[in-house]
């Protein structure tokens, strides 16, 4: 039975796919900083096809806690999904740069660390898959949220980079661009006060992860799910930055 290790599984995206990979027949280690959550899923599979490791990985130290925790339980990590991450809305002037500093902990230093640790045990076995969860934020810069939109601007970038290394080895990485999903992300991200998920109609987390889960099986390099963002994307890489920006803004700003 394969393994894979799920980050941010308490909810939104990381839950579903977790619910996916265990349909699928694999065996979850599943984290987040819920344990409530993570035992309610834990409680739907065999007791032994259930690891459950709760962790904060936005602490210093949260990234290498997880992987001493794994290697304590003797678990031979097969597929690692990079997904927890939160994001923060509000002109960078008077957001809290606290949370903001937390972000930058979880979206990107957590994601690096886990990505070293793991690909490092996956190349001496020559097998192994790592998903990174970026985001369509990933293709331009985005006012009013500039800080989210560069994190996942470094994970597309990490991701492509890690994946072109590896290339000649058993080892598939692969990066996940969702446009807007309906999660917890929305309020956690205090987006509630933008415009941005009554312009661009979100899709399920179940989509989401499925989608993740064929591109990865399939060694695509960035997968983006839905037509709409795919064809959007796609046409961005003619439009100046410049312009790109400035739509961003538009799709972004607060309510009146
Ligand atoms: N929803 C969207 O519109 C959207 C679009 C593009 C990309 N994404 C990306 O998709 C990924 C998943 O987000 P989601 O939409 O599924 O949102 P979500 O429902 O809010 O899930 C976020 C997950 O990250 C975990 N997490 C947050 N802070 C953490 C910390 N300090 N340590 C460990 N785990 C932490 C949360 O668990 P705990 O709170 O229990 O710790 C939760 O399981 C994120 O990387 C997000 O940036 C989301």
């Amino acid at each position: 039975m394969e393994t894979v290790l799920i980050t941010g599984a308490s909810s939104g995206i990381g839950r579903e796919f977790s619910k996916l990979f265990a349909e699928k027949g694999y065996r979850l280690v599943i984290t987040a900083r819920r344990e409530k959550n993570l035992a309610e899923l834990k409680k739907m599979y065999p007791e032994n096809n259930v690891e459950v490791i709760p962790c904060d990985l936005g602490s210093e130290a949260g990234a290498e806690y997880l992987y001493n925790e794994v290697k304590k339980r003797s678990i031979k990590v097969d597929i690692l999904i990079n997904n927890a991450g939160f994001g923060l809305f509000g002109e960078f002037y008077e957001t809290d740069i606290e949370k903001e500093k937390k972000m930058i902990d979880l979206n990107v230093k957590a994601l690096v660390e886990l990505s070293k640790y793991f690909l490092q045990e996956m190349l001496e076995r020559n097998s192994g898959r790592i998903l990174n969860v970026a985001s369509i934020a990933a293709f331009q810069p985005g006012p009013y949220m500039s800080v989210y939109y560069a994190s996942k601007a470094f994970v597309l970038s990490f991701s492509e980079a890690l994946r072109n290394e590896v290339r000649n080895t058993g080892v598939c990485i692969s990066v996940l661009c969702p446009g807007p999903v309906e999660t917890e992300f929305e309020k956690s991200s205090e987006l509630t006060k933008s415009k941005l998920f009554s312009k661009l109609k979100p899709i399920t987390a179940e989509k989401v992860a499925y989608a993740g889960y064929r591109g990865l099986m399939k060694n695509r390099a960035v997968i983006i799910p839905g037509f709409f963002n795919r064809a959007a994307i796609t046409a961005g890489t003619f439009v100046p930055t410049g312009i790109k920006v400035n739509i961003a803004r538009k799709i972004q700003e607060k309510k009146k």
